[in-house]
C-alpha cells in the first residue's frame, strides 16, 4: 500500500507593494536629479556588486519617499523600518541585473522613478525551497514601491527601451515597537 506524505507549509514570503503620492512632474524632477549623479558610482571596481549603483540624490523628495514607505510598512506589519543605506539604479538600453540578494540586510525596498515601456521587470526568486522553485515577476510602475526580505533573491530583466530605467534601492533594519 502506498503511503501518502503530508506537507506542512511553515513559512510564507510577504512582498509589500505600495504607491507613493509623488505626481508625474515630481517623478520627472527626481529622475533628472538622479541622472545628474550617474557618474558617481558606489564602487569603481567593475567586479563589485555596487559597480552599477550610483549615489542617490540628497533631497526632500527622497526623504519623503523613505518616510512614506516606512509608514505604510508599519501600518501593514506593526514593524518599524530604519534606513541603513540607499542608492540609485540606472539601467541604460540593454542593461539587466543578474540574480542576487541583500543578505544579511533584513529588509530591502525598491522605488520606481522612471520605467519606460519595455524597460525590464523585477523577478523574485524564492529559491530557499529547492523542491518548490518559483520565479515571480513584478511589473514596475512609476511611483510604485516594493518592500521585501533582504534575503530574497531577485533580478531585473533587460531594458529594451532607448530610455533609461531609473529606480532607487534601499536597505533597512527592522525594529519591533518593544525594541526601541
Ligand atoms: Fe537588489
Amino acid at each position: 500500500m502506498e503511503k501518502s506524505l503530508e506537507i506542512h507549509t511553515i513559512s510564507k514570503i510577504d512582498v509589500c507593494r505600495g504607491q507613493s503620492s509623488i505626481n508625474p512632474n515630481g517623478l520627472q524632477l527626481l529622475a533628472d536629479l538622479i541622472l545628474t549623479k550617474k557618474d558617481k558610482r558606489l564602487d569603481n571596481d567593475e567586479w563589485s556588486t555596487h559597480y552599477e549603483d550610483t549615489e542617490a540624490p540628497n533631497c526632500k523628495m527622497v526623504d519623503d519617499i523613505v518616510i512614506e514607505m516606512a509608514k505604510a510598512f508599519h501600518a501593514a506589519t506593526g514593524f518599524q523600518l530604519v534606513l541603513d543605506s540607499m542608492w540609485s539604479h540606472i539601467h541604460e538600453k540593454n542593461m539587466s541585473t543578474t540574480i542576487h540578494n541583500h543578505y544579511p540586510v533584513e529588509i530591502s525596498a525598491v522605488y520606481y522613478v522612471s520605467v519606460p515601456e519595455g524597460s525590464g521587470k523585477l523577478l523574485l526568486h524564492p529559491h530557499h525551497n529547492k523542491y518548490h522553485l518559483a520565479t515571480v515577476p513584478f511589473e514596475p510602475k512609476e511611483g510604485m514601491f516594493l518592500i521585501f526580505p533582504g534575503s530574497l533573491e531577485h533580478s531585473v530583466t533587460r531594458n529594451h527601451s532607448d530610455k533609461p530605467r531609473i529606480s532607487l534601492a534601499f536597505n533597512f533594519n527592522l525594529y519591533k515597537e518593544e525594541d526601541k
